[in-house]
């Protein structure tokens, strides 16, 4: 399906705001400024020829042409288009979750029997419970490896994989990849690479502009925004895997609905304010935890002594290091964490990240909840670890809730 925006001079925040749509096409009778919500599952056309035509997707004349929703429908239509300029890719499908676009990507990228992957073994763990529950049994090699250390690079080159994953900044330690080195290292090797970029939306940062094939986010996040609305999607920077990441959403049916296409679009067109609210918010609450005397250790790309500062100053856009960040408590217990969170008065203690809300979690009990002590450990989660996803609320509200629930 051709997926064009009519302006590409426009500035990102502009496109984000008018992207999808072509506000100068008026129509007699009036053009509505927000795209309709086309709750209809099939298609009308002038003739079955017509219809014929239009399940390849796109008329003689070059248009988008539709039949039936799970493969494409409308409503995703001015989403995908938006995501697509703001990736600077050349296409986009939306999927039900971040989860379903990842299960996508991977298929996409040609992960089948006899293919090896090397994912950072810094993934969000249903991501590494996805390769090993459906990929390692259905015959792929699957390499979990350390890839924010400075020897990733010598790592890709030995194990040689077909597919390379990575999330750009990890959860909960917000360690940041050297995305252009990975890129590099699997351009030598004629590898895939697939970016998970949930935490670092494309006002941040955009991995096609970096040489990544694919990139996928959990729309859920901070492309939605406020907490209302399941989503994921793929960017794709080639035409080919762009097919092959469609043709798996028509055969998994793991495609958006228009209802929730039409929150995700709403968020996204506010992405870029958020974000700016979202970024020096966290980089405030960051050097408040930072001087706390409860707290250990503050993990924030935007400190200083964040081991990969000088990697997230090259890549992140200048001053915006994100809005997740965690901390370590001086009473590094388990006991400690939950009277700590029980005693939050604004910030949640919830799952999930990038809503508006300010969302507090302890990895353990939450995105982490399945490993052992050990393998916790060896992520270097300690006991005390607490993960702030720093809201838009106004900043000395959030600080003062943490202070008085820190000294609990
Ligand atoms: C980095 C990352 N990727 C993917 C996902 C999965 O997204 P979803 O819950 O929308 O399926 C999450 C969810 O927390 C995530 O944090």
């Amino acid at each position: 399906m051709a997926q064009h925006d009519h302006n590409h001079s426009w500035n990102f925040e502009t496109l984000l705001v008018h992207g999808g749509i072509d506000h100068q096409a008026k129509k007699a009778g009036g053009t509505p400024t927000v795209p309709p919500i086309y709750a209809s599952t099939t298609y009308l056309h002038n003739s079955v020829e017509e219809l014929d035509r239009a399940f390849s997707g796109t008329t003689p004349e070059g248009e988008d042409a539709f039949v039936y929703a799970r493969q494409a429908n409308r409503s995703a239509h001015a989403l995908e288009t938006t995501l697509t300029s703001a990736e600077k890719g050349v296409g986009t499908v939306v999927f039900s979750s971040g989860m379903a676009a990842i299960h996508a990507s991977l298929l996409a990228a040609g992960l089948a029997p006899g293919a090896k992957i090397v994912a950072s073994k810094d993934v969000y763990g249903p991501s590494i419970g996805l390769l090993q529950k459906l990929f390692i049994p259905a015959g792929v090699e699957v390499v979990l490896a350390d890839l924010c250390c400075p020897t990733a690079v010598e790592r890709i080159r030995q194990e040689q994989p077909d597919i390379i994953y990575v999330e750009t900044i990890s959860n909960p330690l917000v360690k940041v990849i050297d995305i252009d080195a990975i890129s590099a290292a699997a351009k030598e090797i004629d590898a895939v690479t697939i970016v998970d970029s949930t935490f670092t939306p494309p006002s941040l940062f955009r991995p096609i502009e970096h040489g990544i094939d694919l990139v996928v986010h959990s729309a859920t996040k901070y492309i939605g925004g406020h907490g209302d609305s399941t989503a994921g999607a793929v960017i794709s920077a080639k035409n080919t895997l762009l097919d092959q990441v469609r043709a798996y959403s028509h055969l998994l049916g793991s495609m958006l609905g228009p209802f929730d296409t039409h929150l995700m679009l709403r968020g996204l067109r506010t992405l870029s304010l958020r974000m700016e609210r979202h970024c020096s918010n966290a980089a405030q609450v960051a050097s408040f935890l930072h001087e706390h005397p409860a707290v250990a250790r503050v993990h924030y790309p935007g400190l200083p002594d964040h081991p990969q500062h000088d990697i997230a100053s090259r890549l992140l856009k200048p001053g915006q290091y994100g809005g997740l960040l965690a901390f370590e408590l001086k009473e590094a217990s388990r006991a400690a964490v939950f009277r700590f969170m029980d005693n939050l008065q604004l910030c949640l203690s919830a799952t999930s990240l990038g809503d508006v809300f300010t969302l507090i979690s302890y990895p353990p009990i939450s995105s982490h909840r399945t490993l052992t002590n050990t393998e916790l450990q060896n992520l270097g989660i300690t006991e005390g670890c607490v993960r702030v996803s720093v809201g838009i609320e106004h900043v000395e509200d959030i600080i003062q809730d943490l202070d008085q629930a820190l000294k609990s």
